[in-house]
């Protein structure tokens, strides 16, 4: 049965941190960050705010769009390299805020290609029929591992979070292919090198500001105007489709240049590339939903439309999708009673996980007793 996106939601946090502000943080220039990146605002969490609590926006967004039950979903699948937790996964944190009291949920590790390594397990999970649907979210709070004193990485990342609701329907089109690929003698040029199992966090590793993020810009560059035109062209070639025959690509977002320099490779109109970087930054494994979540909303994709999500990142990793966009896309938000019954649902989830935290401090209690 093929599978369709049949819900997506946005979720960006209030505080925008302009280029102007960051001149008054490190070094920097609007100037020199936009004529390099392209990127003039981004958004920073608040100190409540995390990957989970961002997810879960999006999350109920996608929902609501679809206009699915948390109780229906399936599967919840997470993209991020900042969770909230080493362990349990954000997914999991996801499952119980939205009270999706039927899903396993897991998340992926794969830098910002994260997203589109999760659209496509999610995709081929559905397709084997195992699952009937699944909720693909990509979520990043960046600016929680970002050294606010490097300019060379502090001005490129941005916080947010964006998802999808996949489901299997008996409609033609859909996810018709996907392609993964790894590096891993690249893992060095992008990471943040202390706080794992390499290197334990200590007071050492601390003083050295080494739980930040570290990275190589211009090989990071160059391998990424390669992998993404190398990505779209494969996984346009597995799904029997022509570059020429795509009206729309969804990169991730980290810097303008490589979307310029990827359209020309591929012999394109830069105007098929979908950008709102400027108004983010790089937002990690959240970028390339967000960006479709905002292309859909402001009507650049039509149904019959091929669109291909591509995405490149720290492993090194990259990956693409290649869908054909056949089913309904609605014309008008969900109504007034439908939205109060979504509000009484995230209050029930809210409430049942209260209760259940409660009932398990009663049971230690009482053994312990
Ligand atoms: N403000 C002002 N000057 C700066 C800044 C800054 N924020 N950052 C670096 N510079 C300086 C450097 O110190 C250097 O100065 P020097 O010549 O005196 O030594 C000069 O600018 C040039 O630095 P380069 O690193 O050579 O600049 P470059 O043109 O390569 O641009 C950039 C840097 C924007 C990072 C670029 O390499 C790039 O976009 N790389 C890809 C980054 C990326 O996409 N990362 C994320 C992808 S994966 C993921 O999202 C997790």
């Amino acid at each position: 049965m093929p599978v369709h996106i049949v819900g997506w939601g946005k979720y960006v946090p209030e505080r925008i941190l302009t280029n102007d502000d960051l001149s008054r943080m490190v070094d920097t220039s609007d100037e020199w960050i936009v004529s390099r990146t392209g990127i003039r605002e981004r958004r920073v969490a608040s100190a409540e705010e995390t990957t989970a609590s961002m997810a879960v926006q999006a999350a109920r967004r996608a929902l609501e769009v679809a206009g699915l039950r948390p109780a229906q979903v399936e599967l919840i699948i997470v993209a991020t390299m900042t969770p909230d937790y080493v362990f349990p996964s954000t997914a999991c944190l996801v499952q119980d805020a939205l009270g999706a009291s039927h899903a396993a949920a897991f998340d992926i590790g794969a830098g910002c290609s994260g997203f589109v390594y999760g659209l496509s397990v999610a995709s081929n999970m559905i397709r084997s029929g195992a699952y009937a649907n699944a909720l693909v979210i990509g979520s990043e709070t960046m600016s929680r591992v970002l050294d606010w004193t490097d300019r060379e990485t502090c001005v490129l990342f941005g916080d947010g979070a964006g998802a999808v609701l996949l489901q299997a329907k008996d409609i033609e089109g859909g996810v018709l292919a996907s392609m993964l690929g790894a590096d891993g003698s690249g893992s060095e040029v992008l990471f943040i090198p202390a706080g794992g199992s390499r290197l334990p966090t200590s007071s050492e590793t601390v003083a050295e500001r080494l739980h930040y993020v570290t990275m190589k810009g211009r090989e990071v560059y160059r391998f990424a105007v390669h992998a993404v035109p190398d990505a779209t062209r494969s996984v346009l070639e597995r799904a029997g489709q022509d570059v020429a025959d795509v009206d729309m690509i969804i990169p991730h977002q980290a810097n303008q240049r490589i979307m310029d320099a990827s359209a020309k490779v591929l012999g394109i109109s830069v105007d098929k590339i979908y950008s709102n970087l400027s108004a983010y930054g790089n937002t990690s494994a959240a970028s390339i939903p967000i960006a479709l979540c905002e292309a859909v909303e402001r009507g650049l994709i039509q149904r019959d439309h091929l669109i291909v999500c591509v995405g490149f990142g720290g492993g090194l990793t990259w990956a693409a999708a290649a869908i054909r966009w056949t089913v309904r896309l609605p014309s008008e938000p969900i109504s007034g009673w439908e939205a109060l019954w979504y509000r009484v649902q995230y209050r029930y989830a809210s409430f049942r996980s209260s209760m259940r935290r409660l009932l398990r401090a009663i049971l230690a209690w009482w053994i312990k007793e």
